[in-house]
């Protein structure tokens, strides 16, 4: 088996940059990585990926969106992570479960019940290690409006909305201590870089 590895956190905290180099980082050092992200990371899950990303904040409800996110992550599981781990690959993924959990679970309405009985239900894998990287919603969505990506949609509910991600992955990390790192995300990506390498490789160990 290999080894499932996430990053989470409020958009524009540097996930993104920081599984790039993780990945890069392990890579060099001769072991097997699959980078991957979600929403996507399969080719069904890339297209309904442009369904949840793209258009008015209040496109979907609360409850569509929960079911929209695992039913790309159910494609993601059966296409690239499943196969991936079993060959003994190390799997690298910019946001999983956990993100549903937050976005959809804690911060808007009281859905976490839907969110947990849908993942036991349909996807039932949990990361061997997650990284939580935690900043100032401020200075993320200034980092994360900066890009224009066209995928502003969740950025675009604002700064309140990011204050509530923030506590509600701190709040995550308590839940699930075996497998969740804090990383403080305001340092220089290399600093940040070199932590989490630190102990991916004591899990690797
Ligand atoms: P996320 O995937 O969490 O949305 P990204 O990795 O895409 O975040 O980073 C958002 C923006 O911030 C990018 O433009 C990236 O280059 C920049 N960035 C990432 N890490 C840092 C850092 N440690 N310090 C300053 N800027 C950063
Ligand atoms: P992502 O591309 O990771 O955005 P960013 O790089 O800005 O962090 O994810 C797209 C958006 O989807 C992001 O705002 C978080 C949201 N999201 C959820 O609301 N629930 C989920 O389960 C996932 C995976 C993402």
């Amino acid at each position: 088996m290999g080894l499932f590895i996430t990053f989470e956190g409020i958009d524009g905290s540097g996930k993104s940059t920081q599984a790039r180099r993780l990945a890069r980082s392990l890579e060099s050092r001769g072991h097997d990585v699959v980078l991957t992200r979600e929403p996507g990371g399969s080719t069904g899950a890339e297209e309904i990926r442009e369904l949840l990303v793209k258009g008015d904040p209040g496109r979907w409800s609360a409850e569509t969106e929960i079911l929209l996110f695992t039913a790309a992550r159910r494609d993601h599981l059966e296409k690239t992570i499943k196969p991936a781990l079993d060959a003994g690959k190390i799997v690298v993924s910019d946001r999983f479960a956990d993100s549903t959990r937050v976005y959809q679970g804690a911060a808007r309405g009281e859905l976490r019940q839907l969110v947990d009985r849908l993942h036991s239900a349909v996807i039932a894998t949990e990361p061997d290690l997650t990284f939580i990287i935690d900043m100032d919603p401020q200075i993320a969505l200034r980092r994360g409006l900066a890009r224009q990506s066209g995928e502003d949609r969740f950025e675009d509910l604002g700064l309140e909305f990011q204050q509530k991600l923030r506590a509600g992955f701190l709040d995550l990390a308590r839940d699930f201590p075996d497998r969740a790192v804090i990383i403080d995300g305001n340092g220089a990506e290399d600093l940040i870089a070199q932590k989490v390498l630190t102990c991916a490789a004591g899990a690797l160990a």
